[in-house]
């Protein structure tokens, strides 16, 4: 399963479990709840750069680069809602993100603030990671031709966002330390993916 990742995107994103390759099938019939779940993970990315800005006024940086992924998250989210509205398709319920929270429960609680720091952006860089490859698959596995262009031009996005946090993380952290932290992440990430279900109604 591992070759199935190009080299090209093993290299960038650093993942070390490709996405079940029976997924696209499942996410394909299901386009009103993989859009739904879809639309809250873009809001839940904006809300996230809006919190990040909010307690970490004094990180110029990170201010200055957050502020217009808010916008652009934002912007994603009317995409995808557009793309409901015009198949006559519901926004539906949020649902509860397992993928998120456990991920969340790796996140260091105690530490020092720059651990914990560290930690946010790390996630984030996961999270934009994650759906930057899921949305790759999604953009070579349908078999809607317009459905591929909408996800590949959000695996473009998603892989630029996922830059912006690791570049973040190690503007304000030695990155021998952002290294050594990342690939602990990975790892989790990989026995995360490894014991959970596929589900064809989840983004993750
Ligand atoms: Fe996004
Ligand atoms: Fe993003």
């Amino acid at each position: 399963m591992e070759k199935e990742l190009s080299e090209h995107t093993r290299n960038i994103l650093g993942l070390q479990l490709p996405t079940d390759p029976r997924w696209v099938n499942l996410a394909e019939i299901q386009l009103e709840e993989i859009l739904t779940d879809h639309a809250y993970c873009e809001q839940k990315a904006a809300i996230t750069c809006i919190s990040l800005i909010q307690k970490n006024p004094e990180k110029k940086l990170l201010v200055d680069e957050l502020s217009p992924i808010v916008t652009e998250e934002w912007g994603h989210f009317r995409l995808v809602l557009a793309e409901l509205n015009k198949r006559g398709l519901n926004l539906g319920r949020q649902r509860k993100d397992v993928y998120v929270n456990k991920l969340i429960e790796f996140q260091k609680k105690g530490g020092s603030p720059a651990e914990r720091f560290l930690d946010q952006m790390l996630i984030m860089a996961l999270i934009e990671a994650r759906s930057c490859e899921r949305f790759k698959r999604l953009s070579e596995g349908m078999e809607d031709t317009y459905m591929r262009k909408f996800y590949r031009k959000f695996m473009e996005s998603e892989a630029g966002h996922y830059t912006l946090f690791i570049t973040l993380a190690e503007h304000y952290i030695e990155k021998k330390v952002v290294r050594q932290r990342w690939k602990e992440w990975l790892e989790y990430e990989k026995v995360l993916m490894n014991s959970s279900e596929v589900r064809g109604d989840r983004i993750h």
